[in-house]
């Protein structure tokens, strides 16, 4: 079986991480995020991946130069605009020739689902389309779903306004479609699965959805990217794990690493420490700088303090600064 994994979006609200690296080439636990979600499908029994792109296609294909990720073969499919999620799959399909039941992911979501007992779900409902959910506090920056005793969709509501969702059960963001799907998407313009083509499918009450309680995060904001890297080394997923510091970071004996993650062409020097915290390969933390609940890509300078900020690849904190709640460079500003 295929299945196209959504990797075309902006990623506005990783920036300024993803002025450089597009969302779902951010690691998580050393590994990009697309390579995590392959493995999820390659452990199904998926054999092609088709990867939507769209935004910044070139570092996917750099990434992967024979054109295998994880032992599963994959094919671009680069938009010539975006087309949003709908476009995107239906694009994608198209040019990798799909005419079987397929499966689709939003590239920024990483789960311990069983992808094979969705498919099963499936098949088992004779639906047209089945959407994995997961329960989540606040519902209302998703896609929310209203199911009955069979698992069949009665309401699908794209983030609704605060206090108006019918369920706290969310679309998770795995799907498994048939072929008869993209027949709904028209071509040429942008379409949202979400907000045209699911609720067409309701109305033939064709659409089905399984909830489950595995593992869950949408790795498209600052905090829930931090906390998905820090999960893989707090031994919380079900067959993954990473160590805090990757082979190939360079990390002095007198620097203080507390539960963090260092990647490989990261430096800490001595006496620095850092806590709670991501620091990527290519990120500088200077002598005696201190780094807590923070993401870093760039320059973090001698005795310096960050908390609970955000800093890409030109990010550079000054000697001696104390930064909190920031973005560095500031996205608003250009
Ligand atoms: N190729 C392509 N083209 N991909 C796109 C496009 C496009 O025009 N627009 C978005 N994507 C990709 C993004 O890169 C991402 O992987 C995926 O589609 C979902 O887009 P997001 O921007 O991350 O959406 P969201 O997080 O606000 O909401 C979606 O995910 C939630 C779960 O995390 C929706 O599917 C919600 O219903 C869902 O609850
Ligand atoms: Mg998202």
């Amino acid at each position: 079986m295929r299945a196209v994994v959504l990797v075309g979006g902006f990623g506005t609200r990783l920036r300024p991480l993803t002025f450089t690296t597009p969302k779902p080439m951010l690691p998580v636990g050393h590994r990009p995020i697309v390579e995590n979600l392959v493995r999820m499908l390659a452990a199904a029994g998926i054999d092609e991946v088709i990867l939507g792109l769209g935004f910044k296609p070139e570092p996917f294909i750099d990434a992967f130069p024979d054109g295998t990720c994880a032992g599963v073969r994959l094919h671009y499919a680069v938009e010539p605009e975006p087309l949003d999620t709908a476009g995107a799959i239906r694009f994608a399909a198209d040019h990798a020739g799909i005419n079987d039941t397929f499966v689709v992911v939003n590239g920024d979501v990483l789960t311990d689902l069983d992808v094979s007992a969705l498919i099963a779900f499936h098949r088992a409902k004779n639906a047209e389309a089945t959407i994995h959910l997961t329960p989540v506090d606040d519902p209302s920056a998703y896609g929310v779903v209203a199911i009955d005793s069979e698992g069949c969709v009665e309401r699908f509501v794209e983030k609704p306004a605060p206090g108006t969702a019918p369920s706290n059960l969310i679309n998770a963001g795995t799907y498994v479609l048939e072929p008869s799907v993209l027949q709904r998407i028209e071509l040429g313009r942008k379409v949202s699965i979400e907000r045209e083509i699911f609720p067409l499918i309701v109305d033939d009450g064709r659409l089905f959805a399984m909830a489950t309680d595995d593992y869950w995060i949408d790795t498209g904001r600052p905090e829930p990217y931090r906390r998905a890297n820090l999960d893989m080394i707090d031994g919380i997923r079900r067959r993954l794990s990473a160590p805090g510091i990757e082979p190939g970071a360079e990390v002095h004996p007198t620097a203080l690493i507390e539960h963090s993650l260092v990647s490989s062409g990261a430096v800490v020097a001595p006496g620095a420490s850092v806590h709670d915290s991501v620091i990527l390969a290519g990120a500088v933390i200077h002598k005696g700088a201190l780094v807590r609940d923070s993401i870093v890509m760039g320059t973090v300078g001698e005795r310096a303090t960050i908390i609970d900020t955000v800093v890409g690849v030109a990010g550079v904190i000054p000697e001696g600064a104390t930064l909190e709640h920031a973005f560095v460079p500031d996205p608003t500003a250009v």
